[in-house]
């Protein structure tokens, strides 16, 4: 039976699409424009003045922060939940991380709690360097309250949007919001250079400057040519797998409804979200738990993946402080708990979504 992927690499949306790689190996196209032309047409999509393409969206994030002025002994907010490695970037710049509680309705930072940590930060005369908001699983953050605190601090804002490139806030391009922005070309994202692969973007060209000055003569931290030239045929298709996305989330949403356990990530309507994956919780008190559907769904050789441990339970991260306005325990924390991310596989049949949908279903069905 055919593995059923959370999310595959797609080379092509049609089966007769002529593969890049050829084209590129029969010298069609010259490497370096390859990728000058993705840098162009990256920041043209989003609209921003200036883009750099490098070899990882954790890459970005490193340069990102050097672009900001992150330096050993400065502290930089960090939402709660992220892709646990990314953080690796602000311990190697001797930085301290301080985490920031995630808000129930957008799953991005949360921002009464960032005023919080502002101000216990601000009693001790401390202030952070930036401000690292993750927009999680392709919705964008509620930026403009996040943007006006940080600003009211005088805090730039790393908007880390590695899911979210082709979401929308309040119109304008997630990821363009804050002061510098990252995108992530890696496998399983919304589109992927292959090999891996993210960006850095700003509509201050003087950060994009400064991190390029950065880049070290270490060429892994740069894109090849060829994975700029996959980037670029996988921009065209983008607007396609947005659609197909939507279409995997909203088909979820319908089956599952009549499954009073079951709710589905919220959808804001300040935007448009990329839904990059499909992401449910089970209720509180629930017989069944986010791990047995993920063990289940294993069982019939199909990925899912439960929602990241909050990075203040990570065993790198813990002895760094955690914000947050609840009492008792923090969204983060249950959210994890409760979280699972399906199936959002943009190739995925409809035969194989219902067979995820109906998995599921039986076990709140059989708990009965
Ligand atoms: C939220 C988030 N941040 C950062 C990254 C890192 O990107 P990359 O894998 O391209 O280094 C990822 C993806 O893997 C991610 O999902």
């Amino acid at each position: 039976m055919k593995k059923v992927c959370l999310a595959a690499p797609h080379l092509y949306e049609e089966r007769n699409e002529k593969i890049t790689l050829d084209r590129f190996l029969n010298g069609e196209q010259a490497g370096d424009l390859e990728i000058v032309k993705f840098e162009k047409e990256l920041s043209s999509y989003v609209g921003t003045r200036k883009a750099l393409v490098l070899s990882s969206g954790t890459v970005a994030i490193r340069l990102a922060l050097k672009s900001l002025g992150v330096k050993s002994g400065d502290v930089v907010f960090w939402s709660s939940i992220t892709y646990p490695p990314s953080c690796q970037a602000i311990l190697s710049l001797g930085a301290t991380p301080v985490f920031i509680d995630i808000d129930p309705l957008t799953w991005g930072m949360c921002p009464q709690s960032l005023r919080l940590a502002f101000q216990q930060l601000k009693e001790k005369g401390q202030r952070p360097r930036a401000v690292v908001v993750v927009n999680l699983y392709g919705q964008s953050a509620d930026m403009d309250p996040i943007l006006e605190i940080c600003h009211e601090y005088g805090v730039p804002v790393l908007e880390e949007a590695a899911e979210s490139l082709g979401a929308t806030y309040k119109g304008r391009m997630s990821g363009t919001l804050g002061a510098v922005g990252i995108y992530s070309f890696n496998k399983n994202k919304i589109i992927t250079t292959l090999f891996g692969g993210g960006a850095l973007i700003s509509n201050d060209p003087s950060y994009v400057d400064k991190a390029r000055d950065c880049l070290s003569e270490n060429r892994n931290d740069l894109m090849s040519p060829i994975a700029a030239s996959i980037g670029r045929r996988q921009l065209e298709v983008l607007a396609k797998r947005l659609e197909r996305k939507k279409e995997i989330y909203e088909t979820y949403r319908r089956a599952f409804k009549e499954i009073g356990e079951i709710e589905m990530m919220n959808i804001c309507d300040y935007g448009h979200s990329n839904y990059w994956l499909s992401v449910m919780t089970v209720k509180r008190g629930s017989v069944v738990t986010s791990k047995e559907i993920m063990e289940k769904l294993k069982s019939h050789h199909i990925e899912s993946r439960l929602v990241w441990k909050p990075m203040h339970f990570q065993p790198d991260f813990s002895d760094f402080p955690f914000f947050t306005i609840q009492e008792g325990t923090s969204i983060a924390e249950d959210y994890a708990n409760r979280g699972i991310c399906l199936p959002s596989d943009t190739q995925m049949t409809q035969g194989e979504q219902d067979r995820v949908v109906n998995i599921v279903k039986q076990l709140f069905i059989n708990s009965k």
